[in-house]
């Protein structure tokens, strides 16, 4: 058994690529150094209010994954007025920054088909996830955690073409504004490459606003992912498709 400097232990088993891991602290008495790449899976599960660490197989759905602060959780339906918060608060940041183009000035919450599909993302596919900062995960107190990351993964897009092989598409991401920075949006997008991975699926696709200076464009870049089919979406809103192949980036 392995544990890290705080305690919670690490399975070595079923283990796979997964993450790029911050070098742990040296080793002390009842710990073990595995490097600056750690190769793990980490689950943790709530047991009478108390956060427990438990060793599965990759073939188990996990309910938290956590790493040293940030938790990818995965969410319920009662968590989407949360995630409709965060999407508010991105489109006030892209207004204050001049850019309408991608998602408007309205807020989300306005249009009561937006909660829908969060709905539907919460409740099919690979599901709707969180990111929670692990100090704030319930306690016995029961405060519930803030919710800094959102995430949902699935089919592709209607508008997307079809390809050849199974894949995931990721088809929300947004992050606490009073986060950016901390590589959130990064550390969503390796909970969807672990997804992916545990189902066999080599291909990881994204589309995004390709409008303006192509920043988001770019974002995706700097994630790995390449450009593929540009399209004009309804309205001629520009979108830009992007695919990333996971059996090219092994040994990260
Ligand atoms: C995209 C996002 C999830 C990335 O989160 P992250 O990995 O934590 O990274 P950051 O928030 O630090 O952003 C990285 C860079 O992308 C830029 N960026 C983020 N969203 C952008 C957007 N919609 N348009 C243009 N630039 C954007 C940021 O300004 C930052 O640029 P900088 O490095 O020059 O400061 C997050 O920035 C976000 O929620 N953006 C607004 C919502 C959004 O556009 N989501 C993607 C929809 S496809």
């Amino acid at each position: 058994m392995i544990t890290d400097n705080e305690g919670q232990v690490l399975s070595s088993r079923h283990m796979e690529v997964h993450r790029r891991q911050p070098t742990l602290p040296p080793p002390s008495e009842n710990q073990a150094y595995l490097g600056p790449i750690l190769q793990l899976t980490i689950e943790t599960t709530w047991i009478n209010g108390k956060v427990s660490v438990i060793e599965r197989p990759l073939t188990y759905t996990k309910r938290v994954q956590s790493t040293t602060d940030i938790a990818i959780v995965r969410a319920t339906v009662d968590d989407v007025p949360a995630v409709l918060r965060l999407l508010d608060d991105a489109v006030k940041w892209l207004v204050s920054h001049d850019r309408t183009g991608q998602w408007g000035t309205s807020p989300f919450s306005e249009n009561p088909k937006r909660a829908e599909r969060l709905t539907e993302f919460a409740t099919t596919g690979s599901g709707l996830w969180l990111a929670v900062k692990v100090a704030d995960l319930p306690t016995v107190n029961g405060e519930a955690p803030v919710i800094i990351g959102a995430l949902a993964v699935g089919d592709k897009m209607p508008y997307a073409p079809s390809v050849s092989e199974p894949e995931l598409y990721v088809r929300l991401l947004v992050t606490d504004r009073r986060w950016a920075g901390n590589g959130i949006g990064t550390r969503l997008l390796e909970h969807a490459r672990d997804l992916a991975n545990e189902a066999g699926i080599s291909l990881l696709r994204v589309d995004c606003y390709a409008g303006d200076d192509g920043k988001l464009i770019q974002y995706y870049e700097s994630q790995g992912f390449g450009r593929s089919e540009r399209l004009n979406l309804e309205g001629g809103w520009p979108c830009q498709v992007l695919a990333q192949r996971l059996d090219e980036v092994k040994g990260e």
